[in-house]
């Protein structure tokens, strides 16, 4: 095998250039090469640059040339930074339930919700989970997601938790994306712990945090900050212990009511993810804190919800990644890129910031620093759409997917 591969001529290569991760972008700020290639050594990009300049200048007895003969445009792997992936059984009758107007108390009290989901989860076996994430994320790698951040929080005790993160990480050994995984144990109080919600997490921390740095589980840690999940003075000390031990945070904020995202600011999270109920007040909190704004535009579309005031956060400074929060319960669809274009056309998002939010600012969400972008030194994680434009990707709603996926430097997907 050669030790280089270049591949092109790309009509168009389109990405952020630098990480640049607050406030409003506009397509032009975008850096465009027309008629390019990429150069890869291994699993990272070489160099980019005029097709043929780089062809002129590699030993071709080192370089595989892979010639393109369509119109291509390249734009980075896209980075799902939150979802739900490890899960098992359907909430199609909450789904219905909802649409006929029944509300999430009532939903729950009739067995739906999320405890429905932890005890369809709770039954299914370690290798069943792994099965179901490694086929959620192949469908993902297809539409061209070639990083996913998969959350446990269906398990909710120790061992149900352990079981889940295990599946995730047996599924990220198989399939070609790579799986970032995060504990979500703090999701809601297990109906079955007998305790009040200080001592559950008082449990969590104590006996499950020393295992998930042990057997290398995951080093992000999450909680559903809300009236009916946890309260925000029941996670201060849970994530002040999560960041002793060198845990990177995040939270789910701000969702039905603002509360979240300050307990992400004041903790010195990585990311706040929701925000559909943030008002000005957070929004501006946000924009001058270094916490990334996660919006979730599938949790909108699947609970009729309002979505999060992505033009606000942007327009007062803030970072703003986009992501699927695929789960059985408030996003079943698992379609990024749609929910990112659909999220663009309600907010006036250019597509620029579509692209950065599911790109180099999803990389900023997840504390990477190695992909999101193409220019020298990043993973070779990109997408190859047929068509000379990158306009016709966002243009198509998500209708438009990749004819080639390639990751660290392989074609996984064509
Ligand atoms: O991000 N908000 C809390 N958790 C998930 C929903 C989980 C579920 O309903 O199963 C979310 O939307
Ligand atoms: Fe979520």
């Amino acid at each position: 095998m050669k030790e280089y591969k270049l591949i092109g001529p790309i009509t168009q290569l389109v990405s952020l250039e630098k990480s640049n991760h607050k406030g409003s972008i506009k397509d032009e700020d975008l850096m465009i090469i027309k008629e390019a290639g990429i150069l890869i050594k291994g699993d990272k990009i070489d160099t980019i640059g005029a097709f043929s300049d780089l062809k002129n200048e590699i030993n071709p007895s080192q370089t595989e040339l892979i010639a393109l003969s369509s119109k291509y445009t390249c734009i980075p792997g896209f980075i799902d930074c939150h979802t739900h992936i490890c899960f098992s059984g359907s909430r199609a009758r909450d789904y219905a339930m909802r649409n006929s107007g029944k509300s999430y108390l009532e939903i729950a009290k009739t067995g739906g919700g999320i405890w429905d989901t932890v005890t369809q989860t709770r039954s299914a076996k370690q290798e069943q989970l792994t099965e179901g994430v490694v086929q959620r994320a192949n469908s993902l790698l297809k539409n061209g997601i070639t990083t996913v951040e998969v959350k446990s929080g269906y398990g909710l005790s120790i061992e149900e938790e352990l079981k889940m993160l295990r599946a995730i990480q047996n599924a990220n050994n198989t399939t070609k994306a790579d799986l970032i995984s995060t504990c979500l144990a703090a999701h809601i109080l297990p109906k079955d712990f007998n305790g009040n919600h200080i001592a559950y997490l008082e449990e969590i921390s104590n006996s499950l945090f020393p295992i998930l740095k042990s057997e290398k589980l995951t080093n992000r840690i999450d909680a559903f900050v809300e009236q009916s999940a946890f309260l925000a003075s029941d996670i201060y000390p849970y994530f002040k212990k999560a960041k002793a031990m060198n845990f990177d945070i995040t939270v789910h904020a701000d969702q039905f009511t603002p509360g979240g995202s300050e307990v992400a600011i004041k903790t010195g999270a990585i990311s706040a993810d929701h925000l559909e109920a943030s008002t000005q007040n957070e929004i501006d909190m946000l924009a001058k804190s270094d916490v990334i704004s996660v919006a979730l535009p599938g949790a909108s579309i699947g609970l009729g919800c309002d979505f999060t005031p992505a033009r606000k956060i942007l327009n007062a400074g803030g970072a703003l990644a986009i992501a699927s929060d695929w789960n059985p319960g408030s996003a079943p669809m698992g379609d990024l890129l749609m929910q990112a274009c659909i999220l663009g056309t309600f907010e006036k998002l250019s597509n620029a910031e579509l692209l950065a939010g599911i790109t180099s600012r999803a990389a900023a969400a997840l504390n990477l620093t190695d992909r999101g972008r193409l220019v020298p030194g990043m993973l070779a994680d990109f997408n190859l759409f047929q068509t000379d434009h990158f306009n016709e990707i966002f243009y198509h709603q998500g209708k438009l997917t990749p004819s080639q996926v390639w990751k660290k430097g392989d074609l996984v997907y064509q």
